[in-house]
């Protein structure tokens, strides 16, 4: 008789820990959350294409897509960080592979190791050489990279060079003789936007200016930014903005990159998301518009990498680690690639999938000296980022050189490697 209790006990333990552990395995699938700034102009068909295969992979999962409007992520970044901060984590969110991943999430312990989806799914084979210790922390992998995009593109409208005999420039003289000439014309000889634009042009014109080495020493302190290159550097960006339009401050990426298309502008320079944007308007490559790299960066691949993480305390984890092998796969990565305006990252895309100019970023990448992008996550962690946000704020309005360097001087020695 007590035998039998004791078995009854036992089986009904049994049946309710397994309803209890498929319910959670459900609540663990049933939906995910991902989180990113890719809402419009290019960014969000990309994600759609992407999602669309996470939906007839896991039909039973609803998808969130918690998106949040605003290029380089300036809006979705501190809303994210509001959110870390309430311990609020969506499931998975975009990083970019470098500092902003392992200097900002990694180092405030936000993060799940990805090591056995890699081992899992075999990424190591596939996934570049350079790209792993970007995202990776005493052995640790630390997300997964969907794409490479090269920052130092400079986009220009071919009918309006043409009209004012203009050839493609290849160095700074050649682009500032191109601009004058422009300007003259009464033409917006480059078009620019909101501050982070600014940012953007800056760092490619610092490493126009400096070249591969230098600039990367600006990032591992080997550079000194009170120096008197520097000083030449931001001199040329100084005569770089002269030639913008006046309304920039108010223009996000696309507004500016429609200038170009549109033949309102010549030239701006912007990642190759643009390419995405261009392609989603309609237009033609080599026709409506041409690209060369940002003039004195040939022969340098100005990258970055969107990747996506697993949060520490992911709500839905089983569904976030779904994502994640669709973000990693060839299939998530040949479908998002193309349309988004950037090259798989992992070396064994179909190249035949993708158009003229994303081959030609193929080439690049492959035979181009690497360096990394400032605005976009890779050479600086978040706070020393925001403290050359806060000095190139002033700069914008003062173009004080002097006081410039002097504030990254600064910044250098309290966030990067200055002070150490
Ligand atoms: C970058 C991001 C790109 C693109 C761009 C413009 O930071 O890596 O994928 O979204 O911002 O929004």
């Amino acid at each position: 008789m007590k035998r039998k209790s004791i078995l009854w006990t036992a089986i009904s333990i049994l049946v309710i820990l397994s309803f209890v552990l498929t319910g959670c395995k459900k609540a663990e699938e049933d939906q995910v959350e991902v989180f990113s700034w890719w809402t419009g102009g290019g960014e969000a068909a990309g994600l759609d294409a992407m999602i669309a295969i996470f939906q007839e992979k896991y039909p039973d999962t609803e998808f969130i897509n918690a998106a949040v409007a605003g290029g380089a992520g300036t809006e979705a970044r501190a809303v994210l960080a509001t959110r870390l901060q309430a311990n609020d984590p969506p499931d998975s969110w975009q990083g970019h592979a470098g500092q902003e991943l392992i200097g900002t999430y990694v180092a405030a312990n936000q993060l799940e190791p990805l090591n056995f989806l890699y081992e899992q799914e075999g990424w190591l084979a596939v996934m570049p050489e350079t790209l792993i210790p970007l995202i990776s922390n005493d052995g640790n992998i630390y997300s997964v990279p969907v794409n490479i995009h090269r920052a130092n593109v400079m986009w220009y409208n071919p009918a309006l060079l043409a009209a004012n005999n203009i050839a493609v420039p290849t160095n700074l003289d050649e682009w500032f003789t191109a601009m004058d000439t422009l300007q003259a014309a009464g033409t917006i000889p480059l078009a620019m936007g909101e501050q982070w634009t600014a940012m953007h042009l800056m760092e490619t014109v610092l490493l126009g200016s400096l070249g591969a080495d230098a600039y990367n020493g600006l990032w591992d302190g080997s550079t000194d930014w009170g120096s008197a290159e520097v000083a030449t550097a931001f001199d040329n960006f100084v005569r770089v903005l002269s030639y913008t339009n006046a309304d920039a401050a108010s223009l996000t990426w696309q507004d500016a990159a429609q200038l170009v298309v549109n033949g309102n502008a010549a030239f701006t320079v912007m990642g190759d998301w643009a390419e995405g944007y261009f392609r989603e308007l309609g237009k033609t490559p080599e026709t409506d518009y041409g690209w060369t790299p940002v003039p004195g960066t040939n022969g340098i691949f100005q990258f970055l990498s969107d990747s996506f993480v697993l949060p520490v305390g992911a709500p839905h984890r089983d569904a976030a680690i779904n994502w994640l092998t669709l973000c990693g796969s060839l299939e998530g990565q040949d479908a998002f690639n193309p349309v988004k305006g950037s090259i798989p990252a992992r070396s064994d895309g179909d190249r035949s999938l993708y158009g003229v100019y994303l081959q030609s970023a193929m080439d690049d990448w492959a035979s181009d000296i690497v360096v990394g992008s400032l605005t976009h996550g890779v050479v600086a962690n978040d706070s020393w980022k925001d403290e050359i946000n806060t000095a190139l704020g002033l700069f914008l309005s003062d173009l004080d050189v002097a006081g410039f360097q002097a504030a990254l001087v600064a910044a250098c020695t309290s966030s990067g490697p200055c002070g150490n």
